[in-house]
């Protein structure tokens, strides 16, 4: 594996944390970057000043949407290290997506590496503060100035991080959900299973219209019947039949492979519930919460984590679950999962990685 250069860079030594972090609007001092050509390979791989890109008005990235990105965080442990959280599941579908957009892979390993190196370099930016953490956002871009539809000759592979608090500003409340038919996010062999910027532009229009009717999801359904249930915004779901039993739509080749969903279903056997992958359809499942056999419903995703769903709006009707407020089973797994995340509670699963945060950082000074 190559080394990475780490360069000096001006630290901001007490970064101004705004005391609403939000979801992505700061960014730290340094970012990790690596160059690919098809003639030269892969350059040598840099941690440098966070910094604006210079790319050509023609790259094919911004003209055929040639592009991949994934989200992990590090968390504060009480021991002043940070976690990662199954981290290298992040690497891994990173190379997957880049597959299916026809781009080059990193090496997982490096990849995997820099992460760890930059957290350590910008530990002083996880903020101090419950449930806050320090966002990873890895991006692939394609860079060759090209307009022809075809796979670019150039690539930059970079990392950047954000402290970031709780997704949604209420926090561990029950969200309220926009059923859409009008609109698909994506359909079997398509780009679903793959994180491209594509997919989530796709979505942004009906998230604004959502949001007009104070739903803060959208509910999407399978791109051909618009009938069974695919996934949640950026999250994948589940819902609770009675307190036992937790259902979730099988990765049917649309949807995302998420990370928290995979921890889920490993995590709910050992606490005491079947967990069951099964196709579920929307009038199915209307029919469930109505009847009271489904308790429960929550997201699942690196963001925030469990979001319990309070509310789900379909075509000019409404239901409401578990008296729009947040579960037991939600909260239970939200608590479990943060617990290993933050380090209160025994990794059993082998899930966390350590990244010390007393290395001596190469960097200048400021004032
Ligand atoms: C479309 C979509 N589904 C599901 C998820 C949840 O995946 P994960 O748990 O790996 O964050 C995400 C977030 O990455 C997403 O963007």
């Amino acid at each position: 594996m190559t080394a990475i250069r780490i360069e000096p860079v001006v630290e901001n030594l007490s970064p101004q944390l705004s005391d609403e972090l939000g979801f992505g609007r700061q960014f730290t001092d340094r970012m990790f970057m690596h160059r690919y050509s098809e003639h030269e390979g892969w350059g040598e791989p840099t941690i440098g000043a966070y910094q604006s890109l210079v790319v050509d008005p023609a790259a094919a990235a911004l003209h055929c949407g040639q592009m991949v990105f994934d989200g992990t965080k590090a968390y504060r442990r009480s021991d002043g290290d940070l976690n990662l959280f199954r981290a290298e599941q992040n690497c891994r579908r990173f190379n997957r997506s880049a597959e299916r957009m026809g781009m080059p892979e990193v090496d997982e390993n490096l990849h995997f590496e820099a992460i760890k190196t930059l957290v350590s370099l910008e530990h002083r930016w996880v903020p101090d503060v419950e449930d806050a953490s320090l966002y990873i956002r890895p991006v692939l871009i394609a860079t060759e100035p090209v307009l022809e539809v075809r796979a670019s000759r150039e690539y930059l592979h970079y990392i950047i991080v954000s402290p970031v608090g709780p997704y949604f500003a209420d926090g561990f409340n029950p969200i309220a959900v926009y059923v859409s038919h009008d609109h698909v996010r994506a359909v079997r062999g398509g780009t679903g299973e793959a994180k491209t910027p594509g997919n989530y532009a796709a979505s942004i229009a009906i998230s604004e219209s959502a949001r007009e009717q104070q739903c803060q999801q959208v509910l999407w359904l399978d791109a051909l019947e618009r009938r069974y249930i695919d996934e949640v915004g950026a999250m994948n779901i589940a819902f609770v039949y009675g307190d036992r039993e937790i259902r979730t739509p099988p990765l049917s080749g649309a949807i995302l492979h998420g990370v928290t969903r995979d921890s889920v279903i490993r995590l709910a056997p050992d606490l005491g519930y079947t967990m069951n992958e099964s196709r579920m359809s929307i009038d199915e499942v209307w029919r469930d919460i109505e009847n009271g056999t489904i308790t429960e419903a929550f997201g699942m995703g690196t963001a925030a984590v469990i979001a319990p769903v309070g509310r789900l709006v379909m075509q000019g009707r409404e239901v409401t679950l578990n008296n729009h407020q947040s579960g037991p089973v939600a909260r239970e797994l939200y608590n479990v999962l943060t617990g290993i995340q933050y380090g209160r509670r025994e990794d059993s699963y082998g899930w966390t990685t350590r990244v010390a945060t007393n290395q001596i950082s190469s960097s200048a000074a400021a004032d």
